[in-house]
């Protein structure tokens, strides 16, 4: 593999447009952000996007066009829906206040949260955001395992703060992650040929023995239960189950990360971790709980939390408020109510099935992957994966915008096409996604812009 590692704020941001911003009012936003935000600031686009308003899974931008929305899983349930706007809106006038006194809302909130994870992870600590999850994770599986290692795929994002940065390589734009970080390859089938299961606790238990022979005891392995930033892998089900059993068995704690599969995305039940039959010792969540309300938090067992709360106390100011709560039950009301862990499956399906012939008439679409709303679309020259072409990716992702589609890229090398709108759409939606595509895809073909194309 020569393609040179992206690091993921990298992908499809804004880097200066060529020719000028063509909207003088972006143009002047751009300015001020650059003023203020500094070295600091990411934005989307050569030409950045203003918006409005939005609803559902369409954006307004502020010249009144509408952008099908196929990037964005905070607003889970449907931007702004109408359901999570009103729980909200009505507790922030009733009372909105920190966690340390009584309240139904959150007490009701917690139970039903909790009645969704298998009977042992029976506490719950809430958060703001799935950095302070994972964060916290952390110390607790240290307290647990009496261990400091971690164990991470090489292109893991699981947060900003300083100990989370620590094991999300994919933040790193220069350096390596510290010594008590071990990276493993992500969970490709290519790489694994055949024995995905094996080959990846193979990998884990490889990465102990390093862990060990530095002298550093394993504290666990934590992994994005459908391995997001590294490119999207979920299949076949189950593959996670033997790479669990070896980080126990070497004293470790499993932490499944369900901030991006979490909330019914995969399809297949709320969670990404049930597709592959294990129970982890931690759950951590976010991004979609509140559906844009900042809700974020852990699930463990009683007896890990009481041995971290021997050593610490634990306090977030934001976290489990009313407004918190009401906003984080409205969302799991509306998962039931709109049928959207079906909707994810029937649309995902239809949309994996439309990508997949895509994929036969593209050669340079090496795979799609995933599953229900969380789909990957790989681009390489060959179409075997091994030369990744960010390049091509990029051009057909500024095509979509051009036709009104907003959607990213992900992966080690910024190849593949992630595909994660709101959970409502429809499959007209995913419909007009593809046409575009096929529209884009057949414009570089005929302009032998694609691999083994000739003008
Ligand atoms: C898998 C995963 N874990 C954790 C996080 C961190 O969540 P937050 O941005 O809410 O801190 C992210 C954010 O993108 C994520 O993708």
């Amino acid at each position: 593999m020569t393609a040179k590692a992206t690091e993921i704020l990298a992908l499809n941001a804004f880097s200066g447009a060529e020719g000028g911003i063509r909207d003088p009012e972006v143009a002047a936003l751009v300015e001020r952000r650059k003023r203020t935000f500094g070295a600091a600031s990411v934005l989307f686009y050569r030409q950045p996007l203003r918006i409005v308003r939005a609803e559902g899974a369409n954006v307004y931008a502020a010249s009144g066009r509408r952008y099908l929305d196929f990037y964005n899983n905070v607003p889970s349930v449907g931007h702004c829906h109408p359901v999570v706007v009103e729980a909200v809106s009505k507790q922030l006038a009733a009372l909105n206040i920190h966690a340390r006194y009584l309240h139904e809302t959150v007490q009701d909130y917690a139970e039903k949260l909790l009645a969704t994870f298998p009977r042992e992870l029976s506490n719950i600590i809430f958060t703001c955001t799935g950095s302070e999850a994972n964060d916290l994770a952390l110390r607790i599986a240290r307290k647990a395992s009496g261990g400091t290692g971690f164990i991470v795929t090489e292109a893991a994002y699981h947060g900003n703060t300083a100990a989370v940065t620590e094991i999300s390589p994919s933040s790193y734009k220069t350096g390596a992650p510290p010594p008590h970080v071990r990276t493993i390859a992500p969970p490709d089938p290519r790489r694994f040929r055949g024995q995905l299961g094996t080959g990846f606790a193979q990998a884990v238990r490889g990465a102990i023995a390093a862990l060990k022979a530095d002298g550093i005891r394993p504290a666990g392995l934590i992994v994005d239960t459908i391995f997001s930033s590294d490119g999207v892998f979920a299949d076949p089900p189950g593959f996670l189950a033997e790479a669990v059993r070896s980080v126990r068995k070497a004293g470790g704690l499993f932490i499944a990360d369900e901030v991006q599969p979490g909330f019914g995305r995969t399809g297949a039940g709320l969670w990404g971790f049930a597709r592959h039959g294990v129970v982890p010792d931690i759950v951590t969540m976010g991004k979609p709980m509140g559906n844009g309300y900042p809700v974020a938090g852990l699930v463990t067992r009683p007896e890990l939390l009481a041995a971290f709360a021997e050593d610490f106390g634990y306090f977030n100011t934001f976290a489990a408020s009313p407004a918190a709560a009401a906003a984080g039950l409205a969302v799991l009301n509306v998962i039931e109510q709109d049928h959207l862990i079906e909707n994810a499956a029937t649309v995902g399906g239809r949309l994996r099935a439309r990508l997949l012939d895509l994929g036969k008439r593209y050669p340079v679409i090496s795979a799609v992957r995933g599953a229900g709303l969380y789909l990957a679309v790989e681009f390489s020259r060959g179409g075997d994966g091994e030369r990744p072409a960010p390049d091509i990716l990029s051009a057909l992702i500024d095509g979509l915008y051009e036709r009104g589609i907003l959607i990213g890229a992900a992966g080690r090398y910024g190849n593949t096409l992630k595909v994660r709108p709101p959970l409502c759409v429809t499959a007209i939606n995913a419909d007009e996604l593809v046409d575009a595509m096929a529209e884009i895809l057949a414009a570089m073909e005929a302009a032998g812009r694609l691999p083994g194309s000739s003008v």
